[in-house]
Parts: C-alpha cells; structure tokens; sequence
C-alpha cells in the first residue's frame, strides 16, 4: 500500500520562550525538522507533507534543500493536531496509508517506524510508550482486554488516569480514508478547546476498527519536546545513543555525559580515545590509535593513525597525517595540512599553511597562507605578516630552515633551505638558503651612563 507522510509543523511552541520556532531547535546540531524529515525520506513515501503555520516562511527557508522532495501545507490558524492533519488530508489519495508524524518528536528511528507501520497494517495504529513521568503527556487508556480505548490528554485526564504511565507518542498510521471519515467528527470539547487528533482513537473503537499500539522500549525515542528543559534532556539522550553506537564499534569514549557529537557524518576508528568535552561537528575521519583531549572541537578534519590533539585545540577544515602532536590551546583554521611527524604547538594559530613532515611550531605562533618544508624550525613568538590590509601574501618556508624566537615574516617573502634567521628579526625581503640572516637593531651598551635612580638629590 502506498505510504504518505504528514508532519505536523504548524505549532507556535509557545512552551519554549523562544523566538526561533520551536521545531527548528537543533537536537545534535540538527534543526528537530530536518531530522524528521530525513527519516520520513529513509521510509520512502510516495509523498511528505509538512503542515506549517507559525513562522511559515522562516521554516520553508530552513528547509529548501529538501524542496523536491517536500510538499507544504499552510494551515491558517492553530486550531489543534486534528485540525492540522485536515489541511493536508485533501492532498492524501484515499487508499495511501497516512503516517502522522511530529516535528517535536525528532528522534523516532525509520527502524521503529517500520516495525510500526508494519504492524499496523490496515488498523489504526498508535506508538506508545511507558516513561517515568508522564506529566503534560497523552495517557493511553486500555479496556481489561488492554485494547486500547481511547487517549486522554494530560488536561482533561481524572485522578485515575493520571496515574498511567503509558503515553502518546503522537505518531499515528491509518488509511487515508480513515482518517478522513474521523475528522468532521472531532469537536472541540476539551480544556483547551482544540480539535485533538487523539480523538480518533475513541471514534476508531466506535466503528470497529480496532486500535494497534506498538509500544516502544526506549521511551527517550519517542519523546516530544515542548520546552528548552525537553530540548537539553533529548540533546543529552541523543549524544549518550551516539556515544554507545561509537564504544559498540571500539571507540574509547572516556565519559558518555560529556561527549558533543555534530558530526552529520563522522568515521572513527577503533583504538581512538575520546577524553571529556570533546566536541566533533561535520565530516570527521579518525584513524587509529588518535587520542583527542579534554575540550577539544574538531569540524571537518581527518586525521591519520596515532595523532595526538591536547587539551583544548580547536580544528577546523584540517588535514592531519599520522604521529603528529597538536595543542594543548592550538587554534588550526581551514586549509591547514599537517605532515607526518609534525608538530603544533601550544597558543599557535595557523591558517591555509600546509606544514611540512618532521617540522615544528611548538609555541605562541601565527602562520597564514604558508608554505612550510620538511624538518623546519620555527621558533617562539614567530609571526607571518600576511596581509597589508588588502591582500593576503605567501611565505615559503624551505626545507630544513630554522626560523629565530620572535621573527615577523612580512610576506610576500622566501626563506631558503636551510637559511637561518636570526632571533627578532623582521624580514622583509628574501633570506637566502644556508646564510644566517638577521634584521634586528644592533644592541649597543652606554657606557658611564647613571641612573636617575642613583642620582643623589640634595
Ligand atoms: C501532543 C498530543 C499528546 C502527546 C504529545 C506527544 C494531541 C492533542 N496531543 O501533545 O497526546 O502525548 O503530543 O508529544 O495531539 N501542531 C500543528 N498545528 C496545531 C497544533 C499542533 O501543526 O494546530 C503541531 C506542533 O507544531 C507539534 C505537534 O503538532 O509539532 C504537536 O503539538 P503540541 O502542541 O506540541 O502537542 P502536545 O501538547 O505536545
Ligand atoms: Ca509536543
């Protein structure tokens, strides 16, 4: 039977005191949308359907890339779940089976959701779960038999429902047909004066179709957020299921808590250990036997086998070739290539500098735009002086050069292989290979010179 989607985007989220629509927060960095929308996609559907309302164009803007594969429904006025499934139901074709799903609920596997479905099949079917507290969610209500009967929200709910600890996910599947028999049926009766999608449970019974509930074991899964309270213990379930999926596959994660995984797509190697407060955003390759320290931030990089990242560096846009050392406090910007042996200090930035195997810029540095050759030295305080305001220049560092403590390379400019440059000099024009160079005043002594301090007054 052909599938479609419809999710439920619509709502202000009023409950998160936020000015950013709400299902535009990011869980792991990704808007709750996006990721919903992505698994609608895993299911594929013969169509999606994004009802959106409050903040409509904001959300269409977020979400253009999935432009062909969306389609957008406006729902005027936030009259309720049922109400907002309705304004999308005259797109469904009667026999398609409608999954609905919500933007709030943005962890929900397309695994469970095609156990779901397959289950359902042909019934209404209802993903439910048993959680530790069920405040503010809908409680499913089953008869002895333990069919389900109805669902009643946590508002309307008496004493005696209130204590069932099995909720409403919100996702339901049903025929198309269904549903649209259901709909004209709902009023709004309730506390908050709503059409509730949950009614349908109620009115499924009525006609005889029965009711399937697939509960779900991991309640986290299915959880909403209608708050930035929810947000951060959905974000802390996200980064812990990302944690385990990184130690199942050998990755020595050292605290589960205190892990920040942004990665859209991360590859890790057995061996890597990952102290606390690490956090990895985009493509990330890391090969084995790699340690990343305490607090450090890695986005786009790749790194060889046996790299060490100290405490506290930040990477972006990075290659790294095997055995090399970085940090603690380095900042690598994008474009930066590390060869193999190398090593980076600490308080060093380098940005678009390509360092060459076995050469080391061990403290307080700054390289732009730099092409640096193997086995080089470049000492503390060293500063390329790239850009004149305007344009940016190149330095060439040569092979096997050793550049002095506290030397400004003002670029364009060329240090030969092997050349020396002494210790606070300013070079300005090419320092040729193998000479010693130096462009420092020249120290002078006074002699017979007093000091005020000595100076006897009378
Ligand atoms: C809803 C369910 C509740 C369930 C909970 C699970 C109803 C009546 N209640 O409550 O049983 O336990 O989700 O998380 O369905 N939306 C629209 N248009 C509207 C109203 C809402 O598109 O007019 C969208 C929202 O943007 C949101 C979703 O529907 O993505 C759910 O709405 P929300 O107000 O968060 O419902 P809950 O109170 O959480
Ligand atoms: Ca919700």
């Amino acid at each position: 039977m052909s599938l479609s989607i419809v999710i439920l985007a619509a709502g202000e989220g009023s409950r998160m005191c936020s000015s950013l629509p709400k299902v535009l927060h990011p869980i792991g960095g990704v808007p709750m949308l996006t990721r919903v929308i992505e698994t609608a996609i895993k299911l594929d559907p013969k169509q999606i359907i994004v009802v959106c309302g409050h903040q409509s164009e904001h959300l269409q803007l977020a979400m253009r890339v999935f432009e062909q594969e969306i389609q957008w429904v406006h729902q005027e006025e936030q009259l309720g779940t049922a109400h907002a499934l309705s304004c999308a139901l005259p797109l469904c074709d009667d026999d398609h089976t409608i999954l609905v799903l919500y933007a709030d609920v943005a962890l929900v596997s397309h695994e469970t959701l095609e156990k779901f479905l397959n289950l359902s099949a042909g019934n209404l079917g209802v993903l439910t779960s048993r959680v530790p507290d069920p405040t503010g969610f809908g409680r499913i209500v089953r008869a002895n038999n333990h069919r389900i009967e109805a669902i009643v929200e946590h508002k309307d709910a008496s004493e005696a429902v209130l204590t069932i600890d099995e909720i409403n996910s919100g996702i339901m599947c049903a025929r198309a047909s269904q549903f649209k028999s259901w709909m004209p049926r709902i009023g709004q009766n309730n506390q908050q004066k709503e059409y509730y999608l949950t009614d349908v449970v109620a009115l499924s019974v009525d006609d005889g179709v029965p009711v399937k509930g697939y509960c779900v074991e991991e309640f986290q899964e299915v959880l909403g957020v209608n708050s930035l309270w929810q947000l951060q213990e959905q974000e802390r379930y996200y980064q812990h299921r990302q944690a385990k999926q990184l130690c199942d596959a050998g990755v020595h994660v050292i605290d589960a808590n205190r892990i920040r995984l942004e990665a859209v797509d991360c590859d890790i190697a057995r061996d890597v250990v990952i102290e606390p407060d690490v956090c990895l955003r985009g493509e990330v390759r890391i090969a084995s036997g790699c340690r990343i320290g305490q607090g450090a931030i890695l986005e786009n990089v790749t790194l060889g086998a046996k790299v060490d990242i100290q405490p506290y560096s930040v990477l972006e846009g990075v290659e790294v070739a095997a055995n090399v050392s970085v940090g603690p406090f380095a900042r690598l910007r994008p474009g930066t290539v590390l060869e193999e042996n190398s090593k980076v200090g600490n308080f060093v930035e380098l940005k678009k500098t390509h360092l060459g195997s076995g050469s080391k810029v061990s403290h307080l540095s700054y390289l732009g735009d730099s092409q640096v050759g193997q086995s080089v030295n470049i000492g503390a305080g060293t500063i390329t002086c790239n850009y004149d305001g305007v344009n940016k220049f190149k330095t060439i560092i040569e092979d096997g050069a050793f550049v002095g403590a506290n030397s400004s390379l003002v670029a364009p400019v060329n240090v030969g292989a092997h050349a020396t440059v002494g210790a606070g000099s300013v070079i300005a024009k090419n320092a040729p290979g193998k000479q010693l160079t130096l462009a420092r005043a020249k120290q002078k002594t006074i002699e017979h010179w007093v000091s005020p301090r000595h100076v006897e007054t009378p």
